[in-house]
């Protein structure tokens, strides 16, 4: 039978007692050249692996709405355009959790030569490529395809090479030379430039301008260099699914193709591509330290006909042993009798811990019943309202994840696990 839809095809799938998809992923993962080296063999159909339920969220597109972008020339000489700067950034990080600057003072020229380095790294031959393909997730550059692969319910149509950037760096030999200097260079202008949006948005807080610079579990950078090939059934998977990024702050540079999208107010908003432009987000754990004044928002990216897409998302978190070990919660001087804390205090090292002793647990429950996973006593406010707003059977549950309530006066926080290059 012809399954015309993936939620026909996961029963089809369940039923067909001869489709092995441990099999299918490992034979996948052992190919080592990724999601390009299948589209290399000229394939025409896409292997079930990706078959993406996902595809199927009918929350509505919305064609009007377009991301605030803000406009940074001059902050640091003029202060009425750094105030205007500053409420700009507040009110989008509350109502979007997501924005665009331009005039950032990173070169256009950079920007276009660190997509065409992390073009040129996935294009080479998949011989070359292969030797830096792994799931060893402590290596600091690496070459994979699906960070999740073998706990997701649906492969993306997607590679990456990543970079864990401090606060412990690799030495230059270990970024691939098609690549390597600027990838130097562009991480080391992201990192700048992600202290100035933390600087604006200290000021936004009404917090000293260096306070959350000076946070030590924020400061740390790593990058996961994205290649989307083209899809030749780009109805039936996605290029990313549906997620909250876990750590404090994202810069995405994205090339012209398109396919990323937010979700605001119930709807899907494309990210317009403009060249010379960063795409910035909040993560969760900044939704937690400003006591949700800031927003972490669910994004995604879709799959096309046309590709490659490239994109760099460099992840501001600092999941060293150090950095990692310090308490963060809702920041003090936020709080008051009528903004009462709403998450307990924690580190960025407990919460990735918990994904792995709870969060795992619940995914393999929730792969039981459907029912559990509904359930709203298992689940924090926050994901019973996300799951609300989009009724999707596989949102990436090894990507999202809950710390569970232990105080009354705490909410949990709805995590995607991005550290050290895992993913
Ligand atoms: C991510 C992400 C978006 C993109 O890596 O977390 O959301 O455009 N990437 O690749
Ligand atoms: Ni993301």
């Amino acid at each position: 039978m012809v399954a015309t839809s993936s939620k026909q095809l996961d029963l089809e799938t369940d039923k067909d007692s001869t489709y092995d998809r441990i099999a299918e992923l490992k034979a996948f993962d052992e190919t080592k050249v990724g999601v390009k080296g299948i589209v290399e063999s000229g394939v025409t159909k896409i292997p079930r692996m990706f078959y993406s339920a996902k595809v199927e969220d009918y929350t509505e597109t919305s064609a009007k709405l377009s991301l605030p972008i803000i406009d940074l020339q001059d902050i640091d000489t003029n202060s009425s355009l750094r105030v205007e700067a500053v409420d700009k950034i507040r009110s989008a990080s509350k109502e979007w959790g997501f924005f665009q600057v331009v005039n950032h003072g990173i070169g256009v020229e950079v920007l276009d030569e660190m997509i065409c380095g992390i073009r040129r790294f996935h294009e080479q031959d998949g011989e070359v490529r292969k030797k830096l393909y792994s799931r060893e997730t402590n290596t600091k550059v690496r070459y994979f395809s699906n960070g999740s692969l073998f706990r997701d319910p649906a492969a993306n149509w997607r590679d990456t090479i990543s970079f864990v950037m401090t606060p412990d760096p690799p030495s230059p030999e270990e970024i691939p030379a098609v690549c390597r200097d600027i990838v130097i260079e562009y991480s080391e202008k992201v990192r700048a430039l992600g202290f100035t949006i933390f600087e604006l948005m200290s000021e936004a807080l009404g917090l000293h301008s260096s306070y959350l610079k000076e946070l030590e579990p924020a400061d740390g950078q790593f990058l996961l260099c994205h290649y989307y090939p083209p899809c030749p059934e780009p109805e039936l998977t996605m290029g990313t699914s549906k997620h909250t990024d876990t750590n404090f702050l994202t810069i995405l540079l994205q090339d012209q193709m398109g396919g990323l999208q937010v979700l605001h107010k119930n709807q899907w908003v494309d990210v317009h591509p403009v060249h010379g432009s960063l795409v910035v987000n909040i993560g969760d754990l900044l939704q937690l330290i400003t006591n949700d004044m800031f927003a972490s928002v669910y994004h995604r990216v879709l799959s096309r006909h046309t590709g490659p897409r490239i994109s760099v998302a460099s992840f501001f978190v600092n999941a060293s042993p150090h950095g990692g070990s310090k308490v963060i919660g809702p920041i003090k001087e936020l709080l008051s009798k009528d903004n009462p804390p709403m998450y307990r205090d924690t580190t960025v090292k407990d919460v990735y811990a918990r994904y792995f002793e709870k969060v795992i647990s619940m995914k393999r429950s929730a792969r039981v019943s459907e029912l559990e996973i509904d359930n709203p006593a298992q689940w924090s406010t926050k994901k019973v309202k996300t799951k609300e707003i989009s009724n999707e059977a596989d949102t990436c549950m090894a990507e999202n994840f809950v710390i569970p309530r232990d105080a009354n006066t705490t909410k949990d926080i709805c995590i995607e696990f991005i550290v050290s290059g895992k993913r």
